[in-house]
């Protein structure tokens, strides 16, 4: 028991917190839904700024802090994510004021708020006195106090308290003219695998199945005697399981965030202006896959994620398709919530990104679609994990040598915000993705060279070195607007996705499938047709065998020649109208001479599959094939290597962003005069950039009767 705390008081105490979160998770009013910060008048359209811990420094600072911030054009701090113990440091002893002076403080700087819940760090007076709220690992080994991310995502006891926090910061915040938006916890990542989230697993597979028929049809327990009599006899495992079993801990994980989260939204809601936007910091990984993003993201306002380098320099394709990738969640703007300033302190080798490489992804970030990038941290604790990591300002709580570079991009910011505003990426050609194809290959990869990630990049490279915009959609989303849908790795194909596909290639659509698709159904079991499963009748052919490799098949056809490695699928037609495109040369025998790529028409459009992993040259000739096929117009002129294109659009404006990630210069002939809307220069029709150049061009109107 706390010293000095009287056992009825902690009683009353709990008590009213009960209360107040159970208020606090009363329904929401209906139809309610929160603008974008852009549409807010006094928010700007374009945001720059940090992550800010003002708990960690003497009140006395932070005018200081909030001067150079603005000094340096930043228009936005996030705070409060991990200050649970200073809102609240004592059960039921709030202190909020701290809080309120320091986003006054804030407001007289002109920046802007976002309120991080705390509650991906719960307090040490919370996991002592309640231990269940803590997580524990697949090992069984309990998490303490010391870190952060202990909690139990499950514990209903846990919810409560998080409920409870939230609500009294959206009571009192709510309406908070400088608070713009809120961001829940920080970075959901671990699981548990107590004994209560094995019973709250099997009770919500029991929801799911109906009856244990059903699921040990599904699962096919008869294989190793698997069969389950009781639901209680079903365990909470993470890997090595039926990958039946894999599949759904995997649905159950994003329900489990999904409605954590839910709990906290409920919450602020109940208080909060609809203005106020809600979101999460997805988190550094844009890729991982713990959880389906796509349904995390489907209960917020605005998406957004932690845009990290680590070691090295920026890998331009890849993290240009991880801000598609994003943008896809909600098929909309979004936000950079984290990135580094120079270095992160977690890499192998932290080092730090060359002079000009921050201001390049800044202006990469908006050319993806973000309207915010804000950088973690502003300044390091003097003590605590990350005290190596990249900040703008030192210990001594001068300027780094970073700060003026972000400054430069503030300014820049600035200046461009009015002319991209209400713009945004608009592509012909869509990237489909799919968790539950991506854990179903990762369950079982066949080949451990097999990289999800690397064959969608493969995919979306010559794509984009073409300079096409391009969306990566969740697989069910509408495919109306795209003239070509390519889908790398559609493993899971239920048949209500097969239909979905169907229709789009029936009115017009160019489809290409990728190398394992259609082979499992949304079971996690494999299809009894061959792949690509439902889709091949549509298809009028199908794969024969998959083959891993461990080594280079040659590859030759219409198309061209070349090689595939680490996967090759022996196709064949079956309908007269499909051909074949590519072939493989001499191999194993099997895949002598037989076909690779195969492609028919059907209905108003066409329905392609491609049975391997090419190379990049033989993969460009297959992207040309593609979008002439599909009629995909150009979006820019041709562009020298390094050199990265990206269009918004929209309110009557087309806005070219061109980047330059080589060490050279570059020198562009644009197709029309533009204007570069970050220097005073009449409309050009050519650009240089320099390395680690950005120009900011607009089409100027040409004159009437022209
Ligand atoms: C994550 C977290 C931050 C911080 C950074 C460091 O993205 O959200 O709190 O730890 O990493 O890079």
């Amino acid at each position: 028991m706390r010293k000095g705390r009287h056992p009825a008081c902690l009683l009353f105490h709990f008590a009213a917190r009960m209360f107040f979160a159970a208020a606090c998770l009363a329904v929401v009013a209906a139809g309610r839904t929160a603008a974008h910060a852009q549409e807010v008048p006094s928010v700007p359209d374009l945001l720059l700024g940090s992550a800010w811990y003002p708990e960690q420094w003497p009140e006395s600072r932070w005018d200081a802090d909030l001067a150079l911030m603005e000094a340096a054009h930043l228009n936005v701090v996030r705070v409060g994510e991990f200050a649970w113990s200073r809102m609240e440091p004592a059960e039921g002893q709030y202190d909020l004021d701290w809080l309120a002076r320091a986003i006054r403080l804030a407001e007289k700087h002109h920046i802007a708020v976002v309120i991080g819940t705390p509650t991906d760090a719960p307090p040490a007076w919370l996991t002592s006195k309640y231990p269940d709220t803590l997580r524990m690992d697949e090992n069984g080994h309990q998490a303490q106090h010391g870190g952060r991310r202990q909690f139990n995502y499950g514990s209903p006891r846990y919810r409560l308290f998080c409920a409870d926090i939230t609500g009294r910061l959206a009571q009192r915040f709510g309406h908070d003219t400088d608070v713009i938006g809120w961001q829940i916890g920080n970075e959901y990542t671990d699981e548990s695998f107590d004994p209560a989230t094995r019973a709250q697993f099997q009770q919500w597979l029991q929801r799911r199945y109906g009856t244990l028929d059903a699921l040990n049809q599904h699962w096919a327990t008869a294989y190793w005697s698997q069969t389950y009599d009781r639901w209680d006899e079903i365990p909470l495992v993470a890997t090595g399981g039926n990958p039946g079993l894999l599949l759904e801990h995997r649905h159950f994980v994003t329900d489990t965030w999904r409605s954590f989260q839910r709990v906290q939204i409920d919450a602020i809601r109940k208080w909060a202006d609809p203005r106020q936007f809600i979101t999460t910091n997805i988190g550094g990984l844009a890729w991982s896959d713990h959880f389906d993003h796509y349904e995390i993201t489907r209960d917020l306002d605005l998406a957004s994620w932690d845009d990290y380098v680590g070691q090295g320099q920026l890998d331009s394709i890849r993290n240009g398709a991880m801000h598609d990738f994003v943008r896809g969640w909600k098929r909309g703007p979004f936000w950079v919530m984290e990135t580094q300033p120079g270095s992160v302190n977690w890499a192998p080798i932290n080092t730090t990104l060359s002079r000009g490489e921050t201001r390049v992804m800044a202006w990469q970030a908006i050319g993806h679609g973000a309207n915010a990038v804000l950088y973690w941290q502003w300044r390091s604790a003097l003590n605590g994990q990350e005290q190596y990591h990249g900040t703008l300002v030192g210990p001594d709580g001068e300027p780094m040598p970073i700060y003026s570079e972000v400054s430069q991009i503030g300014s820049e910011f600035e200046r461009a915000a009015s002319a991209l505003r209400r713009t945004q990426p608009v592509a012909q050609v869509a990237i489909l993705e799919s968790y539950d194809s991506r854990w179903a290959i990762d369950f079982q990869p066949h080949n451990h060279n097999y990289d999800e990630l690397q064959v969608l990049l493969d995919w979306y490279r010559p794509l984009r070195e073409r300079g096409l915009t391009v969306d990566v959609l969740n697989a069910t989303a509408p495919l109306n607007d795209y003239k070509l849908v390519v889908a790398p790795g559609l493993n899971v194909l239920s048949p209500e996705l097969a239909t979905h596909l169907k229709a789009y290639v029936e009115q017009g659509g160019h489809l290409v499938l990728g190398p394992r698709s259609g082979m499992k159904d949304e079971y996690d079991s494999l299809n009894p047709q061959r792949q690509p499963g439902p889709l091949v009748p549509a298809l009028g052919g199908r794969v024969e065998q998959y083959y891993a490799l461990d080594g280079a098949v040659p590859v030759s056809g219409a198309l061209g020649s070349g090689a595939a490695t680490i996967w090759a699928e022996q196709l064949s037609t079956q309908a007269s109208d499909a051909r074949v495109l590519l072939r493989f040369g001499k191999s194993n025998g099997w895949l002598d001479d037989q076909p690779a790529m195969i492609t028919r028409p059907l209905g108003k459009g066409t329905v392609t599959y491609l049975g391997a992993i090419l190379d990049d040259l033989l993969m460009q000739n297959v992207t040309t094939w593609m979008i002439d096929g599909a009629r995909v117009q150009p979006e820019f002129v041709a562009l020298p290597e390094d050199v990265e294109v990206c269009r918004r659009v929209g309110s009557g404006r087309t806005i070219y962003i061109l980047l330059n990630h080589g060490a050279q210069p570059a020198s562009i002939t644009l197709p029309a005069p533009m204007r570069d809307l970050l220097v005073d220069h009449p409309p050009q029709t050519s650009v240089t950039l320099a390395s680690q150049g950005v120009a900011l061009l607009e089409e100027q109107a040409q004159p009437a009767g022209r």
